[in-house]
């Protein structure tokens, strides 16, 4: 098979080396057909018929070659999905092809297995990029270097692309002996399941008999040091001493341009219409995307910290390349507890800081409206002190002021590209990402759309009202149901709304209907695909899943 692939090209070349002669023959030959200088003379039939003859044969065979070579090396798409990416490669083309399989949530591990293919294609390593729902047992079995990219979401749970490889490859230990492994698995050791999805993987893939590659490197929370080591591994299985250093995602400078309490007199958390812009350059995004934000403390709690350790902070302290003061740093990292930092002097401690981790928060615009919109909840601890990024967010930082955000793309929660029709489930702050899904379809002119919401109060917990109001009395909004959970005795939520809709959400998902859910993932996220596996079967509600008819962003 390699050896076609290899035989095919050459002869590929020879038939492009045969194009230039072909039309020096035929130029020759339409020259002695009496083509003289600067005036044309019909060189008459037998030499029209021999001119073609030579065209017609050259053009077979070229289409031929071309054909047998497949789509990949003709510098088309190999694949129908959007999600693989496959090269040929100029060093190593003799070699297995890597494939790198990922399974993300909210984007991440999607954008590092990219990183992980181009890695390998600048090595010169022939490889491919798909997403794990693209991938069955037998494609593993064929597979004789496998690099897997993969988080955990929920509790310990695979991200939805993942679930029906989970459920169904993973269900019992396959036989792979011929595979060879590596796994970067990404999690954040908050949660009780550290890794949860990425070590059950690593378990099944021992039980069926692949070989490790090399120790899986397990990632908390983004941890830079986890990453190089992944690419010393890569540039190991690349034989090359060393790869080009991944760029970290940068944050950018962005404004915070304007900020709206939306929930006066809520029963709930005080929640938040943000508008921020780019302060370098422009931004691009889809519906569906998220935004990584790079949150800072107050500056009375960073002042505090300071003056409670005696330490100056117009000190100008080293950090990563950077020279902050010290007051700038602290405000973006972990403050060290009491007696952390006993006796150090400003630049000791620079050096034992930490970033503190990015907080995500869903867009809730598209790019026309020119700036990024976000829904945030003002979140409290127990001691009634907001929460470090929505704090920073929604009372610290001044309007005007500079945010380091940076927009994650999020193609699991895109909505379908054609016109089928649409519902959107979601509460809270979940409106956030559904309003960017619908501006997006009613500017493209898709007015199928159903909206199931819920909050606590009508007349105080609804946000963007007017806007929704209008698209519903224009028609580009089909139908809104919504579940104000504190109007009555009983709390009544959004899946009640579903449950009650049972018949025309039938009916929509009959006419290919899509599903997207955001909000909360504990309470609002099992109890609607409790629903919709009672209402459509669950049968069918994995086949929307696997279809990519079922999206989730919930958190
Ligand atoms: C994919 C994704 C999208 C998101 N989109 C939005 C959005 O559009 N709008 C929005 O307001 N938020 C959104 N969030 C949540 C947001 O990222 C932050 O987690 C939230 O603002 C709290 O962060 P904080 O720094 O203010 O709180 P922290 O300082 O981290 O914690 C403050 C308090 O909140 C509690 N807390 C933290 N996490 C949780 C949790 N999961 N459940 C319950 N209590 C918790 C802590 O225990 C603590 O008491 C999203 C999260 C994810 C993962
Ligand atoms: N992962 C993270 O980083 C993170 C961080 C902070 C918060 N969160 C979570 O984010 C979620 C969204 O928060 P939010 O402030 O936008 O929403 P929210 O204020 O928690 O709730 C919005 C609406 O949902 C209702 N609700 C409560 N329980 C429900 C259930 N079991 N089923 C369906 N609806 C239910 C609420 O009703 P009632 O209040 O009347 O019961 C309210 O009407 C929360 O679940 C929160 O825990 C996640
Ligand atoms: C709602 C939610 C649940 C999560 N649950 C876990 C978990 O159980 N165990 C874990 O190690 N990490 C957990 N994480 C952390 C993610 O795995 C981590 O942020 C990862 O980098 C996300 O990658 P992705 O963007 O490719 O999905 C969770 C994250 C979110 C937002």
């Amino acid at each position: 098979m390699k050896r076609d692939r290899d035989t095919f090209g050459r002869l590929a070349a020879v038939s492009n080396g045969m194009l230039l002669t072909t039309f020096g023959l035929l130029a020759a030959l339409l020259w002695y057909c009496r083509v003289e200088a600067l005036q044309w003379h019909d060189p008459g039939r037998r030499c029209w018929l021999a001119a073609a003859g030579l065209l017609g044969s050259w053009m077979v065979l070229v289409g031929w070659f071309r054909h047998r070579r497949g789509p990949a090396e003709n510098g088309e798409t190999a694949s129908a999905t959007p999600a693989s990416q496959t090269a040929a490669a100029p060093v190593s083309a003799v070699a297995d092809p890597v494939r790198v399989f990922y399974a993300s949530q909210t984007g991440l591990a999607e954008q590092l297995a990219r990183q992980t293919w181009q890695s390998l294609q600048t090595a010169g390593v022939p490889s491919r990029v798909d997403a794990i729902d693209a991938s069955t047992l037998a494609t593993l079995r064929d597979t004789s270097r496998a690099l897997f990219v993969v988080s955990t979401t929920g509790d310990g749970e695979p991200p939805d692309m993942a679930v029906a490889f989970a459920r169904q490859a993973m269900a019992n230990a396959a036989d792979l002996h011929g595979v060879r492994y590596g796994l970067l698995a990404l999690g954040d050791s908050d949660y009780d399941e550290f890794c949860g999805f990425g070590r059950q993987l690593q378990r099944w893939l021992r039980a069926s008999g692949a070989q490790a590659l090399f120790d899986p490197v397990e990632v908390d929370d983004e941890d830079a040091a986890a990453l190089r080591h992944w690419q010393h591994h890569l540039a190991a299985l690349c034989d090359v001493r060393d790869l080009p250093d991944w760029q970290p995602p940068r944050y950018q400078p962005w404004q915070l341009a304007e900020r709206r309490l939306l929930n006066a007199g809520s029963l709930g958390g005080p929640c938040f219409h943000l508008a921020l812009r780019p302060l370098q350059g422009a931004a691009s995004w889809q519906a569906g995307d998220l935004v990584d934000i790079g949150p800072r403390h107050a500056p009375a709690d960073v002042a505090q910290w300071l003056s409670a350790h005696a330490l100056d902070g117009n000190v100008t302290v080293m950090f990563e390349k950077e020279s902050p003061t010290l007051s700038n740093l602290l405000a973006r990292c972990r403050l060290p507890a009491p007696g952390e930092m006993t006796g150090l002097d400003e630049v000791a401690v620079a050096a034992r800081l930490q970033l503190l981790p990015h907080r995500e928060y869903s867009i809730a615009s598209v790019p026309a409206d020119g700036a990024i919109h976000l829904l945030v909840r003002r979140q409290g601890n127990l001691d009634g002190t907001p929460g470090i990024g929505s704090g920073w967010l929604t009372m610290h930082a001044s309007i005007g002021s500079e945010i380091a955000l940076r927009v994650r793309r999020n193609a699991a929660f895109h909505a379908p590209a054609d016109a089928r029709p649409l519902i959107l489930i979601g509460n809270g702050t979940g409106m956030a990402a559904l309003r960017a899904l619908l501006k997006e379809r009613i500017d493209a002119g898709r007015y199928r759309n159903w909206l199931l919401y819920g909050e606590r109060q009508q007349a105080h917990d609804f946000p963007y009202r007017d806007e929704i109001s209008q698209w519903l009395a224009r028609g580009q909004l089909e139908r809104a149901d919504f579940a104000w959970s504190r109007e009555q005795a009983e709390r009544v939520y959004v899946q009640h709304r579903l449950r009650q809709a049972a018949d025309t959400l039938r009916e929509w998902v009959a006419a290919g209907a899509a599903i997207q859910v955001c909000g909360s993932l504990q309470g609002m996220a099992p109890a609607v695909d409790a629903v919709l596996g009672e209402v459509l079967g669950d049968t069918a509600l994995e086949q929307l899943r696997e279809t990519g008819r079922y999206r989730r962003d919930v958190y």
